[in-house]
């Protein structure tokens, strides 16, 4: 069944996070996809909200503001304000972009929680719960990082594992670390609201994979399944953090409530939001209707990072309110990749929308159509400058910037502009009109199965349909000896052109707009019948313009530069320097007895690696030390180097020498060590201090 049997949609796009500025990344995964498919909605006169806004709760804001050590409300209006510049730049077409810190968006989180918590739907429980000592706070998901259980990737949070998608307890972590004191945490207890997810098992099992298995995108429907065979967990819905929606219980105060719980209803108060603004009723396309036939169909458009929040845990919340529709679909896309690496904010590695906008000004388009092109709709995908400039040089403007080309100009220089049948249409002319007919039915049997790289193709396939059709009756050729034959060649391509126009509403919305000044019609919707005489006999084109330019190797080039400077900086900074560690006291370090010691004797510990037997005058006496610095150091390279030697510290026995004193080395990230030494030389027995 076509998704245009419904009536009413309710689109959303994943809330951006905001805590940094957007990359093609994020183009690719939920925005782009979810623009195209709203306009095609809007294209066929459906009536569809579609909303979006910045998630500006969660770990994601505070990490940020203590990194660049402002406030998180700094944080969020910064990046708000930019993330939505590049949206409209780039002609995402969302009816309210909102933020999660206004006060409704509060409000209607509350409003759940109180209700889930009316129902007793949630299970209290006092758990012990990972505590950073140092920093006196709990450490709520992203505050912790570990080991994940399932993919063993070093890098998990405590919510979740981005390498393999699983959602996680900061208590599955191996080896947790504190991300504020780089610590091991303790455990201390804590109260939480838990919503009992393994409860509505049975039930998401039924209407996810028993009732949309043939709906959902593999991708999707095999996350679903594995976690539903993983069987859920009860997951908290409140959180010990001091940045987020207050939970509304006095027994919580101080608590906040879990960010996946308040940035999916951060859809819903979005279009509340829009609602108020537009004189609309919000409820019809949130709340279950009378006749089931009524209700709104929910889709949304997220990164593969998102599905268990989706696909599991706000349809649960949604079923468990009660009254609300449930996601229709869920077309997640997985990863963009960019010249052969992961997209990544930290290292820098990414094309960031505010740079793209300035460095290729009014080429919002290109952009979006390469992205389309390359969209991760079944397995992750790559961007590189070298394909986005072939792209743009062999499609946009060989194939579909050169017919328009050809035909505005053919047209203003035989006939002023003017379009008309001549003689009479030709079986090639009936066929390339007929043709035409089919390309809008095509589109939207690829759309509606979000098929948004194959829609494409379809529509440049229409192009290349334009392309050869003057390639073969060559005008330009015939035009001496027969002109009203040239007439009715120029009528055909131009209906060409004018279905270019109206199907590119839908993929590139500032070229629709040049072309239809050009064609000098007004916008129209779509006919998914077909549509081969939009321009009428006697109307009058308007002005060519240049719909695209090459990219050129100078662009690749600065690009790839970029890139690789990146790439330098970030290595050049990205030496983590290990975090502080906890105060000592005055006294305690002043019983640690460090001197200076010359090394009189250095050999390799027989059948190990790494270790070498030093000699040391310590200016008390001569003694042995054992240090794990064979690797880099030869043993008779150091003898005569004066060193720094902690002589107090208790003998230990290795590999049978009794060590009695260490040596102090720096060590760097990349694990380079080196002496700590006098640098002129000083009396053997010197204290350190
Ligand atoms: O992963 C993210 O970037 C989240 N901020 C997405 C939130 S989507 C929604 F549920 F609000
Ligand atoms: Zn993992």
């Amino acid at each position: 069944m076509s998704i245009l049997s419904k009536n009413r949609f309710t689109v959303t796009s994943a809330l951006p996070y905001a805590n940094g500025p957007l990359h093609i990344g994020h183009l690719a995964g939920a925005y782009i996809p979810g623009d195209i498919f709203v306009r095609f909605l809007r294209l066929n006169h459906k009536d569809v909200v579609y909303v979006c806004g910045s998630d500006e709760h969660g770990a994601a804001i505070t990490i940020k503001a203590k990194k660049e050590g402002v406030t998180p409300k700094q944080i969020i209006d910064k990046y708000n304000s930019q993330i939505k510049e590049s949206f409209e730049e780039f002609g995402i077409g969302f009816d309210m972009y909102h933020r999660t810190s206004e006060p409704i968006h509060h409000e209607l989180s509350q409003e759940f929680f109180l209700n889930l918590y009316k129902k007793d739907e949630f299970i209290e429980k006092v758990s012990e719960q990972y505590y950073d000592e140092e920093f006196n706070q709990f450490l709520a998901d992203r505050y912790i990082i570990g080991t994940c259980p399932h993919c063993h990737n070093e890098g998990a949070y405590g919510d979740q594992c981005e390498k393999c998608g699983t959602s996680l307890n900061p208590t599955d972590l191996i080896n947790p670390k504190s991300t504020l004191s780089g610590k091991s945490p303790i455990l201390k207890e804590t109260k939480h609201w838990y919503l009992p997810l393994d409860k509505y098992q049975p039930w998401l099992e039924k209407w996810l994979i028993e009732g949309k298995k043939d709906e959902l995108k593999s991708n999707v429907f095999g996350q679903c399944q594995s976690w539903l065979k993983s069987g859920l967990q009860p997951r908290s819905m409140t959180r010990d953090l001091d940045w987020g929606v207050d939970v509304p219980l006095e027994e919580a105060k101080g608590k906040k409530l879990y960010v996946w719980l308040d940035a999916p209803i951060g859809y819903i108060s979005a279009t509340k939001q829009w609602a108020l603004d537009n004189g609309k009723n919000w409820e019809s396309y949130w709340k279950t209707q009378e006749d089931p036939r009524d209700d709104s169909t929910l889709i949304h458009f997220i990164g593969k990072d998102n599905i268990v929040f989706h696909c599991i845990i706000f349809p649960a919340i949604l079923h468990a309110h009660g009254g609300y529709i449930l996601p229709d679909n869920v077309p997640a896309n997985e990863f963009l990749n960019l010249e052969g690496e992961k997209l990544s904010t930290s290292r820098n590695h990414a094309v960031w929308l505010h740079e793209y906008l300035e460095e290729f000004p009014g080429k919002q388009d290109e952009l979006r159509y390469v992205l389309t092109s390359i969209l991760p709709e079944t397995s992750d995908s790559e961007f590189t400058w070298k394909d986005f400039q072939a792209r743009v040089n062999n499609e946009l403007v060989a194939i579909f910037g050169n017919f328009v080309n050809r035909v505005m100009v053919l047209s203003h220089k035989y006939f002023a502009g003017t379009v008309q049948i001549g003689s009479a249409l030709t079986p090639a002319d009936t066929d390339v009109l007929a043709e035409l007919a089919s390309f809008p039915k095509h589109i939207e049997q690829s759309l509606s199965q979000y098929r948004f790289r194959e829609a494409l193709s379809h529509f440049m396939n229409l192009a290349r349909l334009g392309n050869k059709y003057l390639a073969d009756e060559e005008p330009w050729k015939v035009y001496k000896q027969d002109p009203e034959r040239v007439k009715t060649v120029l009528y055909v391509a131009s209906q060409i052109v004018a279905n270019l126009a109206v199907l590119a509403q839908a993929f590139l919305p500032k070229t629709a707009e040049k072309l239809f000044a050009m064609l000098n019609i007004t916008p129209m919707m779509w006919d998914l019948a077909g549509n081969a005489d939009i321009i009428p006999q006697q109307h009058i084109l308007g002005q060519a313009q240049l719909l695209f330019e090459k990219i050129t190797d100078e662009q690749v080039i600065f690009q790839l530069e970029k890139l690789a400077r990146a790439k330098l900086t970030n290595a050049a900074d990205s030496k983590p320097v290990a975090p502080l560690k906890g105060n000592v006291s005055y006294d305690e370090f002043m019983t640690m007895d460090i001197r200076v010691g010359t090394i009189i004797e250095a050999e390799k510990v027989a059948k190990t690696k790494k270790l070498l037997r030093l000699q040391i005058d310590t200016g008390i006496d001569q003694r042995t030390v054992v240090s794990g610095i064979a690797e880099y150091f030869n043993a008779e390279e150091i003898v005569g180097k004066q060193v720094s030697i902690l002589v107090n510290l208790e003998p230990r026995e290795i590999k049978g020498i009794t060590s009695q004193g260490m040596i102090l080395m720096a060590e760097d990230a990349d694990g380079r060590l080196d002496f700590v030494s006098p640098n002129t030389g000083i009396k053997v027995g010197s204290s350190v201090r």
